[in-house]
């Protein structure tokens, strides 16, 4: 049988992984500065997740929601306590798309209104109505298209305050990512995202925070949009979640009341999954992570931003992206290749940088080296990159 050839693939096979790095089936060490697409928050195969899910699995595995989990309750106390969101309800799925899918699915049940908001150049996944509320077509079924859906250019406080002025009343919800992953790293703006908060409360619709790809620790704060001090009425999480174990939730407001049957699903909340989830905030409280990705990340980002050739560098904590284009347009590919580095991409010629929330100060400097190794390679003029 084949497989459903979808991904553009690197000829790499990846046999070993451990903190920030990666070993492949030839023994060639590569420097991990993606996480799996921002998916390793704690580090490939940290000892503690290694050991919490073997012991997990010894114990049982999975069994359904139809019985008690003390372990969902476990995490959504430590939930709770990390993400500053105590008196919050947690929801447990499967992927980020199924997460926001509740969410939205949830807000439409509360408001018993139809419309989304969505912004430009967002990205929420591949399922029916997360696509729906994604800023490109080629990704959009037939099937999937809805007129319950309206696009607002992003960071525009003006256009968003006119949209409600004219049908604050229909909207179920906004959606927003704090720092757009897909579309290119860009920063919601504070001010942006407390007009969001501002109107979803003046026309009592629901403010959901795509917190899949910059959220649970990635910015320094627990959620990206804690910055600008407004509170989401749910927060959607994957990615970091599981370091790698499919796991994801939405954390809920208080003033949500659940309703038996209105959301379910087969998977979300096992007992292996809790147990990952658990593991990966242990950690993350336990070694400071947050702070790590504050602190690296503002380092980094200081050293990419002297780096000549490199523009409109950005971003916060470890979620940092920078363009290139002209003679650096290969800069990702040769990464990978002569320097052996996984970054990722958005285009049309944005590098994101989404390593684990561990990544040290040396491996970070490492970075540095290679990236300046290799545009000195590239450039025709060795003078365009500045020794920082
Ligand atoms: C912001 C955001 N939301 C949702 C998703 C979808 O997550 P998943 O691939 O787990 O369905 C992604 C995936 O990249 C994402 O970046």
């Amino acid at each position: 049988m084949k497989l459903f050839n979808v991904y553009p693939i690197n000829e790499i096979t990846i046999t070993r992984a451990k903190g920030s790095y990666l070993w492949d089936d030839a023994g060639q060490q590569y420097l991990d500065m993606y996480g799996g697409h921002a998916v390793i928050s704690i580090g490939h195969t940290h000892p503690h997740f290694v050991s919490r899910i073997t012991h997990q699995l010894n114990q049982v595995a999975f069994y359904s929601n139809s019985i008690r989990i003390p372990l969902q309750q476990e995490l959504a106390d430590k939930l709770g306590k990390l993400s500053g969101k105590e008196e919050y309800q947690l929801f447990m799925c499967n992927s980020g798309a199924e997460a926001n899918e509740n969410a939205m699915k949830l807000a439409s049940f509360h408001t018993g209104r139809k419309k989304i908001v969505a912004f430009s150049k967002s990205f929420h996944g591949r399922t029916s109505l997360a696509v729906a509320v994604t800023d490109n077509p080629s990704i959009v079924a037939p099937v999937n298209q809805t007129e319950n859906v309206v696009f607002l250019p992003f960071n525009d406080t003006d256009t968003l305050k006119e949209y409600f002025d004219n049908h604050g009343r229909e909207v179920a919800a906004v959606i927003v990512e704090g720092i757009q992953g897909v579309g290119g790293i860009n920063v919601a703006e504070d001010s942006f995202l407390k007009k969001i908060r501002t109107v979803c409360t003046d026309y009592d619709a629901l403010f959901i925070a795509d917190e899949v790809q910059c959220g649970y620790g990635r910015t320094g704060e627990f959620f990206s949009t804690d910055s600008a001090g407004v509170d989401a009425d749910i927060y959607s999480m994957a990615k970091g979640m599981g370091n790698g174990f499919p796991v994801a939730g939405i954390l809920i407001a208080p003033f949500l009341k659940p309703k038996y049957g209105m959301l379910g699903t087969t998977f979300g909340g096992n007992h292996l999954a809790c147990a990952a989830a658990l593991a990966v905030l242990e950690v993350i409280e336990e070694e400071n992570l947050m702070y790590n990705a504050k602190s690296t990340g503002e380092f980094l980002t200081s050293r990419l931003k002297k780096i000549k050739g490199l523009k409109n560098v950005r971003g916060r904590g470890l979620m940092i992206g920078f363009d290139v284009d002209g003679e650096l347009k290969e800069l990702k590919k040769n990464l990978l290749f002569h320097q052996q580095v996984f970054t990722g991409e958005a285009k049309p010629n944005t590098i994101r940088l989404l390593p684990s929330l561990a990544l040290r100060k040396k491996e970070a400097e490492e970075f540095l080296e290679s990236l300046e190794e290799e545009i000195n390679n590239m450039v025709s003029s060795p003078n365009l990159v500045n020794q920082a």
